[in-house]
């Protein structure tokens, strides 16, 4: 058992300075326009989604990273829609304040505009997500255009984009030829014409995020794209220290929940060996008329 259930006391916690303002699509066009800088982490979670909820951030992703931090895949490429389905309601039940958005896995949407519209929208339905997220560019915007005619609010990702990671031959930053730089801008542009509510730009020049930033009307969310941008993500283990390789260039660790929670569970470990664990007054105890009797009161008889 664990109370994780929402509770006036939690609510007069640091939840209720932003619980007031739930965060929309327009509320993150309103913030470009107003150049305020957008916030967006990633969540696979209750008890996390929860904390980022209550500390005000605007955009919460499940992103298909889950596939990598939390199913430990090599890539983001095996999870599926049902799994993505599965993480994105355990975050709903969290969620009050931030916008949320479900990444759509690899092959959701690949096949057919039917299967992903199907697909996009059980994300919707089944799962609470206000949004979903699909990478590519000019060659997504047709779909891109049907989902929202379908009422389905969709966040573009474009440059390193980790589901072409055989296509792009490993995760390498995008956009660094002219060539590329002018695909990727049109990329933007027609993501942007299709009626994408915002595009995530992932490991591009920091100049080039710039220029794309300053054409699009709506906003950029960059990772490894620079501070131009009109707001950033990263992905939650990466800045909480819950990985087990370097970390690449743009991350940067806030925490070290890693070491955090070793350092908690050799403790446990060594308490428990040392039967420190748990102490009297961490038990449940009868009631005092009955405590002898635990000890020494007549045997019940076994049955054969
Ligand atoms: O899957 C993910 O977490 C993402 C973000 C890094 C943008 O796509």
């Amino acid at each position: 058992m664990s109370i994780t259930q929402f509770t006036p006391a939690a609510a007069g916690g640091t939840a209720s300075s932003h619980a007031s303002r739930k965060i929309t699509i327009h509320t993150l066009a309103e913030k470009k326009s107003l150049r305020q800088p957008i916030t967006c982490l990633t969540a696979y979670d209750y008890a996390t989604a929860r904390i980022l909820d209550e500390s005000g951030i605007d955009l919460i992703l499940v992103g298909d990273s889950l596939a990598m931090v939390m199913q430990g895949h090599e890539t983001t490429l095996p999870v599926t829609v049902d799994e993505m389905l599965l993480y994105t309601r355990g975050v709903r039940r969290a969620v009050r304040h931030a916008l949320l958005v479900a990444d759509m896995p690899y092959g959701s949407y690949h096949a057919s505009e039917a299967e992903a519209l199907a697909n996009a929208i059980r994300f919707l339905k089944e799962a609470g997500a206000e949004a979903v997220k699909i990478e590519g560019g000019i060659r997504r915007a047709p779909l891109v255009e049907r989902m929202v005619q379908a009422e389905i609010p969709v966040l573009g990702h474009i440059g390193l984009t980790p589901q072409s990671v055989h296509q792009m031959g490993g995760y390498k930053v995008q956009g660094r030829t002219q060539q590329a730089m002018d695909a990727l801008l049109a990329d933007a542009l027609a993501l942007e014409q299709a009626g994408a509510f915002a595009i995530v730009l992932e490991g591009v020049p920091r100049e080039l995020a710039a220029r794309i930033t300053a054409e699009l009307t709506i906003p950029t969310i960059g990772i490894g794209a620079g501070p131009d941008c009109d707001g950033q993500v990263l992905v939650l283990h990466d800045l909480a220290g819950m990985t087990f390789a370097p970390p690449a260039k743009f991350v940067r660790r806030y925490a070290s929940l890693g070491d955090s929670l070793r350092e908690a569970v050799a403790a446990y470990r060594h308490d428990v060996e040392a039967r420190t664990f748990p102490s009297d007054e961490e038990s449940y105890h009868l009631p005092t008329a009955l405590r002898e009797n635990a000890t020494t009161g007549p045997r019940p008889r076994r049955h054969a």
